[in-house]
């Protein structure tokens, strides 16, 4: 693992994956091949950020990405800050800019997850160090790039392959959709008609599809017709964080829309199952796919760690 090549990275935020090219992407992953390969090896941790700190601000619930952050800093040799946001004073109304400026006087990175979007753009524009984007309603870009090692991983590739997203044109949907076109994947979303991806976020990725060269991303309201030929077969809630008191009334429109036994069969055979966690087993997923052999939503949850490292190592350092 050489960093000193990776010069281009420093300083940088991570809050989408639409600011990275591909090969720039791909890059990422390979530091996290070599880190993941040094957790389980003679030397288990390297410090490359000895003495830094990355404060965790976090305005919504979180298992994966607290403790993979947290434990990533400490692995690569500095500190990772759980700060809730209404703890902080951001809380009781300091503004997001302010915010920015006082971290940037103490710690070395950002990483926020919250509701709004833009209060991470926000956050990004008036901070000095460099922002992580942990998750907003609109996006969720670590997760995406920890699912590209996985599928890496499992199908030797991320090029030329089916990956089939089934329900909400979430958070999740939009960063799976500049994924694909990054990594070189196509990418189907099948949702039902009024929970469809942002327009916006579609034709964003779709423009990227067209820099990348060779993919499409495509939607699709037909479940089994949109799994035809699929190599990845991915899912996540179908309320999301701050959509809890939906809940009910979205289980109707997105019953069709399930991952099971039945469904799978449309797939290709060997088609691996994703999903981002946590999961409803019977909601979005049936309990026997999600525990079944295609499934490999553990292996997507251990990459968190060693892509977020990766990001924290050539952005922080
Ligand atoms: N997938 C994911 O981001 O999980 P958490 O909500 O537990 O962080
Ligand atoms: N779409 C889900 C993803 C959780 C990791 C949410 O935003 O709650």
């Amino acid at each position: 693992m050489d960093l000193s090549t990776m010069e281009h990275f420093r300083g940088k935020d991570f809050v989408s994956l639409k600011d990275f090219r591909g090969e720039h992407l791909k890059q990422i992953l390979d530091v996290a091949v070599s880190l993941k390969a040094m957790n389980h090896g003679a030397i288990p941790h390297t410090h490359v950020l000895r003495g830094k700190v990355l404060a965790m601000i976090f305005s919504k619930s979180s298992t994966r990405t607290r403790v993979s952050f947290e434990t990533g800093m400490w692995q690569l040799g500095g500190l990772g800050q759980f700060l809730s946001s209404s703890d902080l004073q951001l809380g009781r109304g300091e503004t997001i800019a302010d915010t920015a400026k006082v971290l940037s006087r103490y710690v070395d990175g950002i990483m926020i997850r919250t509701f709004d979007h833009s209060d991470v753009e926000a956050l990004a524009e008036h901070a000095e160090i460099p922002v992580i984007n942990g998750l907003t309603d609109l996006l969720h870009p670590c997760q995406v790039l920890a699912d590209f090692l996985t599928i890496r991983e499992h199908k030797g590739t991320t090029e030329g392959l089916n990956i089939v997203y089934l329900g909400d044109g979430n958070n999740m949907a939009h960063s799976l959709m500049f994924g694909g076109a990054r990594f070189g994947s196509h990418i189907t979303i099948c949702s039902p008609k009024e929970y469809l991806p942002s327009e916006t976020m579609l034709n964003q990725a779709r423009a990227l599809a067209a820099e990348e060269e060779g993919t499409e991303v495509s939607l699709e309201t037909d479940p089994a017709a949109a799994v035809k030929n699929a190599d990845i077969v991915y899912t996540d809630v179908w309320a999301s964080m701050g959509q809890d008191q939906e809940r009910e009334a979205r289980h109707g429109a997105f019953k069709p829309y399930q991952v099971n036994a039945e469904l799978m069969q449309y797939a290709k055979e060997d088609a691996c199952v994703m999903h981002c966690l946590p999961a409803h087993r019977g909601e979005e997923i049936s309990a026997d796919v999600l525990d079944g052999p295609q499934a490999i939503v553990f292996d997507q949850a251990e990459n968190r760690l060693h892509a977020q490292k990766a990001v924290m190592a050539v952005v922080m350092r």
